[in-house]
């Protein structure tokens, strides 16, 4: 297939018109890259399992330019999803709601829910309004993959596999969206992200925690069912060790030594403020430790550099498991198939 790349976003119309003929359009959003169909097109919806090798048991989020389009995607807005509403969108922030009919089984996977984003960016915002109609859009990765935070990523997985890749640069939060299901009376949270915990709670008093996420390595299942696959994951091994810094950076560097002579590369995923301590064949920041944003914004980038320099063992140092650091946590301790040294 021949992938159009679409670096003038002035040139959005023909990307819209990609969406209303059933085809497939990488786009930005403030998250990640998605891969967008138009939403209320089961077949169009199907082809995204295809291009990206997605699990067909795994449903799409369906995202919207407007609060009207809403209404007639869902079968009702409980008052705390409102509350929610009002304060988060746009914004990467995505809500379960029960579906309407008019939502594809395709983009439901069998659930009878759907998971609704509105979200900030204003390039999907614009490719939905010329569109004119909503669209579900997972996360532009080959399935398995880190989500790509800009288009050559995208451009590495689904070059020739998609009709049109818009480039409109980096994303700025990184991490995919919070997933808050509000179906039950308690809003809980499926899915870490952007808008932390403590940010859902100053709007609604209580937020529940899908049970699965505080003990991911328990066996629970997880209530989305994206969350139970090893994910986010390089080609390299990923190992996180955890605890004291000076014990830390000994392990780590005598580790580093050990794969070595067994003739293996090696990296290491620290911050700006630690990067000079190791010494392996690739040491990459993912900026300061006091500023979670950033690595949040750098993370899937980084774990994607690793693998363009053939690396065979990445060693990671861990984050502060609050605010935005949870999502990075959650992520990364998937990319690391739960592989982590304590000490
Ligand atoms: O930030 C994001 O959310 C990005 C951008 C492109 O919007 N999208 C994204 O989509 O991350 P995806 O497909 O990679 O992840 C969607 C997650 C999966 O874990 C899926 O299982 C969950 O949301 N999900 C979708 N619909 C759901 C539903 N009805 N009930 C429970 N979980 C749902
Ligand atoms: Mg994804």
């Amino acid at each position: 297939m021949d992938t159009l790349i679409i670096s003038d976003t002035s040139r959005l119309n023909q990307a819209a018109s990609i969406i209303q003929s059933g085809g497939l359009v990488a786009v930005p959003t403030e998250t990640v890259y998605g891969l967008a169909a138009n939403a209320l097109d089961g077949k169009a919806v199907s082809s995204i399992f295809k291009a990206k090798g997605r699990p067909s048991d795994n449903p799409l989020i369906v995202h919207i330019s407007s609060l009207d389009m809403l209404d007639s995607l869902v079968k009702s807005i409980s008052p705390k999803a409102k509350l929610l509403m009002d304060t988060f969108w746009p914004g990467p922030l995505t809500l379960i709601f029960e579906a309407s009919d008019i939502i594809p089984e395709e983009v439901r996977a069998g659930l009878s829910t759907v998971g609704i984003r509105f979200p900030s960016h204003p390039v999907i915002h614009d490719l939905i309004e010329l569109s004119g109609v909503p669209v579900a859009a997972p996360s532009a990765n080959t399935s398995g993959k880190p989500s790509p935070t800009n288009a050559t990523r995208v451009i590495d997985d689904l070059f020739g596999k998609v009709d049109a890749i818009i480039d409109g640069g980096d994303c700025s939060v990184g991490l995919e969206s919070t997933v808050v299901d509000t179906t039950s009376d308690v809003p809980t949270i499926l899915r870490p992200g952007g808008i932390t915990e403590s940010m859902l709670r100053t709007v609604v008093s209580e937020v529940a925690i899908d049970p699965a996420l505080i003990n991911q390595d328990s066996g629970i299942t997880p209530i989305s069912p994206g969350m139970k696959y090893t994910h986010y994951s390089p080609n390299a091994q990923v190992i996180i060790v955890k605890g004291d810094l000076n014990i830390v950076t000994q392990e780590i560097n005598q580790r580093v030594k050990l794969h070595t002579k067994e003739g293996k590369t090696v990296g290491v995923l620290a911050t700006d403020e630690t990067a000079s301590l190791f010494n392996a064949d690739q040491v990459l920041s993912v900026g300061s430790e006091h500023n979670l944003n950033e690595i949040a914004a750098n993370l899937f980038e980084a774990l994607r550099k690793f693998d363009d320099f053939n690396i065979d063992i990445v060693y990671s140092l861990a984050f502060p498991n609050k605010g935005i650091g949870k999502a990075i946590m959650n992520r990364l301790e998937k990319s690391a198939g739960y592989n982590i040294i304590d000490k």
